[in-house]
């Protein structure tokens, strides 16, 4: 029961946060910070030196990333990492220096550094949820929509499609990778909204399919739409190209029946 209490606390303080991070952003931030730009348009604007988007600063999603990648210890709990987010954001906005800069030099070196910004402790404490949370939140919101295991069988079977299960950990930086420069891209999208039903498991919290061990993460399990057969298991990170090439190449392996024995 106080489990329960504590739980059920931070879940409504962290929501509380999240609405009033969101307006201390939008009021402190968001004349220089854009929430989202997709990373392969990104990436090119700063190998052209920031001239396709002529940004005022790295885009709120960039910093959301790097915030939960390199502040704090990304593997421990959410909650001492959000404490050292906070202490991140209050040093740095109060006091820029390249020193303390989290995000790659690619990056960096297009912007002036940042003008201090008096940012009180209330401030940071919101705006660290805030601002944690920005990175997934957008990748949802730009990603093909994901589903449970038994609804995906489903809406396989119903829409004949194959069912992908992606299997990874909160602090894989291939899974970062994928989800950043990947699973945006409008033709990764639509190869995987015309022939699949995507799942996405967090292999520490959830069990695979068939009692399948995972092989290491990000990776990407291909499984027919009435549940039984493994058509391919798939591990790493690769490019928008080499993606959608494993993508056919599942398919061709649908079509000629070639699956993998299941080893559980
Ligand atoms: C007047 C424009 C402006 C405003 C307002 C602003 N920033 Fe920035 N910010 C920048 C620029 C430019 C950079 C890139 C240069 C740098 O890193 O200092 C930056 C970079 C950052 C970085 C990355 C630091 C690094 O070097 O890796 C963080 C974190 C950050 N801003 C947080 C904030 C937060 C939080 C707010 C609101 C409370 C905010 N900024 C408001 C212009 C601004």
């Amino acid at each position: 029961m106080i489990m329960r209490y504590i739980l059920l606390s931070l879940i409504v303080s962290l929501a509380l946060y999240a609405k009033s991070g969101e307006e201390i952003f939008k009021k402190r931030c968001s004349s220089c910070h854009i929430k989202y730009i997709a990373e392969i348009k990104l990436i090119k604007n700063y190998e052209n030196e920031n001239r396709d988007l002529n940004l005022t600063a790295p885009t709120a999603t960039e910093i959301s990333f790097a915030l939960k990648d390199r502040v704090g210890d990304r593997s421990g709990d959410i909650e001492s990492q959000l404490m050292d987010i906070e202490d991140f954001l209050i040093s740095y906005c109060n006091k820029p220096d390249r020193d303390k800069s989290i995000l790659d030099d690619e990056v960096l070196i297009n912007f002036d550094i940042m003008s201090p910004i008096n940012l009180s402790e209330d401030e940071a404490e919101a705006l660290a949820p805030y601002l944690f949370n920005l990175s997934e939140e957008m990748i949802v919101a730009h990603s093909v929509k994901r589903y449970s295991y038994k609804e995906a069988l489903k809406k396989a079977k119903r829409e004949n499609k194959i069912v992908m299960v992606e299997g990874f950990i909160r602090y894989c930086r291939g899974c970062m990778k994928m989800d950043r420069e990947v699973f945006v891209e409008d033709r990764v999208k639509e190869a995987l909204n015309r022939d699949f039903v995507v799942v996405k498991k967090n292999v520490l919290k959830e069990k695979l399919p068939f009692g399948l061990k995972s092989i290491g993460t990000p990776a990407f399990y291909f499984i027919t739409n009435d549940g039984k057969k493994l058509i391919d298991m798939i591990q790493g990170t690769g490019t928008v190209d080499e993606f959608l090439g494993i993508l056919d190449e599942i398919k061709k392996n649908l079509k000629n029946k070639k699956f993998l024995k299941i080893k559980s």
